[in-house]
């Protein structure tokens, strides 16, 4: 075991040697005592085989902070944030989880989400068709294409006006931007009261969606959640906006900044960006390889030791908190040979970039499909894409939770 209070991970320069920093760790104990940008100290599982074991363990490890000890707090959310995401898939154990995760499961299965393809591709085409009809010929990939493409797939998917997309973008901002990890300010120099008072707004709007949709329900995911039952029962309306909420969130940061790491690592190997382009098949065992390199998730959600425990034989107390570092997890030389090689051919490649166990991503299908789409229709349709910027220069987004860059100017 070791202790790493004073390590830092969340200065910019940091954050882009944050696969760096994680090999220290990883090869110096499995797991490790870091102390957060909160003050708050949380342990590290840095190696492949501890992260799945311990994803696996809900009976050790809760997502729910209730088995805290007495006298030790969670800081206090804001109401709206609390309304929004309190109490969430994400943060609830089975079996109270599995009940909530069978009524939406359905939606995101590999078959059916092969079924969105076509439109998926088809909101692709128009992006790039609008950027090809542009007299400029330099443009910034993640707000001209990793942006707008999985916003537009999930406004259409859960039956959001278009002309809201612009709202919700702003809406799941705000919300990450709350992320403990990243200290980070929020978006458009907003202070504190306008955070709270737009994540309020979002609260209303979705109050008055979901009433919407349980009135005149259409063939949309909400609409389908509104009908959803499992074991006899229908989600409540708290629910339903809990569950829209962790899709909004859980659905958008991370597929953009898959589509814009997946980008700069072609950029960073050349070798491996003209094998793509000479052979688009292997675009999923790319998308699969870059989740592994450069996952867009760096950690999991937190877990909470539910009794005094050991991990790799390090003693945990109960009400501890751990994180699994997916990205570390990635790159283990144990578990991958040449884990800092990018390849998109790697054959096996049971990667953690969507988590394990009861928690793993629910759109892990859909984002798969999207970032498919992605590679192909830049590459196909813009073969001379190439970075318009020294490539050392592009920043990282700040915070633990989320890894990508903030922009990545591109010419074709
Ligand atoms: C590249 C894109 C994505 C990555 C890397 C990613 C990663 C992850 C990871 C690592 C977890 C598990 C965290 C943990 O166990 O601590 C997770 C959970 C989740 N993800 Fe994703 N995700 C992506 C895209 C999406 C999309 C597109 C959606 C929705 C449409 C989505 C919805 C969710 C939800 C709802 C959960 C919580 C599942 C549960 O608690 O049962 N994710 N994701």
């Amino acid at each position: 075991m070791t202790t790493s209070e004073h390590l830092d991970l969340v200065s910019p320069q940091s954050r882009a040697n944050a696969y760096a920093t994680y090999a220290g760790l990883r090869a110096e104990a499995p797991i490790s005592k870091v102390r957060m940008p909160t003050g708050q100290d949380v342990w590290m599982i840095t190696r492949y085989q501890e992260c799945v074991d311990f994803l696996g363990d809900y009976h050790r490890f809760k997502t729910s902070p209730t088995v805290l000890p007495e006298g030790v707090e969670m800081p206090a959310l804001p109401e709206a944030v609390l309304r929004l995401l309190g109490g969430s898939m994400g943060a609830i154990d089975p079996p109270e989880h599995t009940r909530q995760r069978r009524l939406v499961q359905s939606a995101f299965t590999p078959q059916y989400v092969e079924r969105l393809r076509p439109a998926v591709q088809a909101i692709a085409d128009s992006l790039v068709d609008g950027l090809l009809a542009a007299d400029e010929r330099t443009f910034d990939l993640v707000e001209q294409f990793a942006i707008p493409l999985p916003l537009t797939v999930m406004s259409d998917m859960l039956g959001i006006p278009r002309e809201d997309r612009d709202r919700f973008r702003l809406w799941s901002e705000l919300l990450l931007s709350l992320d403990p990890t990243s200290a980070q300010s929020a978006p458009q120099g907003m202070n504190p009261a306008e955070v709270m008072a737009e994540i309020e707004k979002f609260v209303g709007y979705l109050d008055a969606l979901i009433q919407g949709k349980r009135a005149n329900p259409g063939d949309d995911l909400i609409s389908g959640m509104t009908a959803a039952e499992a074991d006899g029962e229908k989600m409540t309306d708290d629910e339903l906006l809990k569950m829209v909420a962790l899709l909004v969130v859980g659905g958008l940061g991370t597929t953009q900044h898959l589509i814009g790491n997946m980008l700069l690592a072609l950029f960073r190997s050349p070798d491996q960006l003209a094998l793509l382009r000479e052979n688009p098949d292997l675009a999923a065992s790319a998308v699969e390889e870059m989740l592994r390199y450069h996952g867009s998730i760096e950690i999991s959600f937190p877990r909470f030791a539910a009794e005094d425990t050991e991990i790799a034989g390090t003693p945990i107390r109960r009400g501890e908190m751990v994180i699994a570092v997916l990205a570390a997890a990635d790159r283990d030389p144990e578990r991958f040979p040449l884990p800092d090689k990018l390849d998109i051919t790697r054959a096996q490649n049971r990667h953690l970039a969507f988590g394990r166990g009861a928690h793993m991503c629910l759109g892990a299908p859909l984002a798969r499909v999207e970032g498919q789409v992605a590679l192909n229709t830049l590459l196909a349709r813009m073969p001379e894409l190439r970075p318009a910027v020294d490539l050392d220069d592009v920043a990282w987004r700040p915070g633990l939770t989320l890894r990508g860059v903030v922009d990545l100017p591109v010419t074709y």
